[in-house]
């Protein structure tokens, strides 16, 4: 028998000890023995709870005891699940996690110490939730070039923006929506704009080239100021709107890395992924295109996926599952201004002056003094530029 220690019982962490003991049976037969949960740590108790006996407020006791070989950090942020994952691999322990923002920022540090130590640091369910995404990426593609990965990455914006689109709804009451079912960061900043796909857009890159992207080398944007009149305008052009995380792997061996809200078209698979469901796209040179769906936010898809992983260690103990990237080289990061896009514009013109602007423009609609239009592709620098000949209202990247 396994003895593991969940860190933080919050809605992934219950979610992880409610499903070791809902399928406790099957569990056990895959991993190859039982997996106990033998403590939570968490600063609150939880009278009632059937898990209510496992609950301490120490870390120490988890760190000292020999019979805990696996962790779980489920207690978010990079405080102090940076420091009980650190002291929890020193000690000799795997460590499983959800937790994105430590990954995306510490990763380099932390697989390291783990190779160090002979032991693992997963952390599938740090990206898309419950879809199987990481392993993927790693294992199953290891033969291709990854060309490009793009993909709906945040749930609790999906939430929102499919809200919009298909109830009407404005940003903030779908954003209130998404908060009462659980999906939204506890600060929604993280979710709006673009943070929290931002860091998992780094992982995959991490991932797929070996080489850390940090979170502050992309500037994320997010979806606050997407409005009714950008719904409209999409739909009038046979398109949804999605929070989109791009890399895409240059031929000179640079990234660009991008997390912007898009316009995609309703036969693109990726329109068609709503609610708080992701999908991922990797293309690589043999495969060609794949796509992995799910859920992306939730108490039970997260907990499958960490569990996913706590199952992959004991079945492969003593050996260790082995992760890692090195930190990049300075120019690594490509410049977003070269990347050629079509971009949908809502500005106070006329289809006169939008084409005086853009050129070949295709309008959407003109009236009240607001022209509706796509540009034709080109470098994000002019177009930048060229909107400046106009009273913009939206500037909105269309995804080819
Ligand atoms: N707040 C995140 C989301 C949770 O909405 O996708 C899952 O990472």
């Amino acid at each position: 028998m396994v003895k593991i220690a969940i860190l933080g019982f919050g809605t992934v962490g219950s979610g992880v000890a409610e499903v070791l003991k809902m399928n406790a049976s099957s569990i056990a037969k895959r991993a190859g023995q039982e997996i106990d949960v033998k403590y939570i740590l968490d600063i609150r108790d939880f009278p009632g709870s059937p898990f209510e006996s496992l609950v301490i407020h120490d870390f120490e006791i988890i760190e000292k005891d020999p019979e805990v070989s696996l962790v779980v950090e489920t207690i978010g942020g990079a405080k102090l699940a940076y420091e009980f994952t650190r002291r929890a691999l020193l000690a000799g322990k795997s460590v499983v996690t959800s937790n994105k923002e430590l990954v995306a920022t510490h990763g380099v540090e932390l697989l390291s110490i783990a190779a160090e130590k002979n032991v693992s640091y997963l952390f599938e369910a740090s990206v898309g939730g419950g879809i199987p995404i990481l392993r993927p990426l790693t294992n199953c593609l290891a033969g291709n070039e990854i060309m490009e990965i793009r993909g709906i990455l945040n749930g609790t914006t999906n939430y929102i923006l499919t809200r919009m689109f298909r109830a009407g709804l404005s940003f903030e009451d779908a954003l209130a929506e998404a908060q009462a079912l659980g999906y939204a960061e506890a600060n929604p900043s993280a979710d709006v704009d673009g943070i929290d796909a931002g860091r998992k857009t780094c992982i995959l890159a991490d991932l797929a080239y070996g080489y850390e992207v940090c979170p502050d080398q992309i500037a994320p944007i997010g979806i606050r100021s997407i409005s009714a009149a950008d719904v409209a305008g999409a739909e009038a052009c046979g398109r949804v709107i999605r929070l989109i995380g791009r890399v895409l792997r240059r031929e000179d061996g640079r990234v660009h890395l991008i997390v912007a809200p898009h316009l995609v078209s309703n036969t693109c698979p990726l329109a068609c992924v709503e609610d708080v469901f992701n999908a991922i796209m990797v293309t690589g040179n043999a495969v060609d295109e794949t796509m992995f769906y799910g859920r992306g936010a939730g108490k039970l898809p997260t907990a499958s996926a960490v569990v996913g992983d706590v199952v992959d260690i004991v079945r492969n103990l003593p050996a260790r599952r082995a992760l890692s990237w090195v930190k990049a080289p300075a120019d690594y990061v490509a410049d977003n201004a070269e990347l050629i896009y079509s971009f949908f514009i809502r500005a106070k013109a006329d289809a006169a002056a939008a084409k005086a602007a853009f050129g070949d423009v295709t309008i959407i609609s003109e009236e009240d003094g607001i022209c509706v239009f796509l540009t034709p592709a080109m470098e994000t620098a002019k177009a930048e530029s060229c909107a400046k000949a106009l009273d913009v209202l939206s500037f909105i990247r269309v995804l080819n």
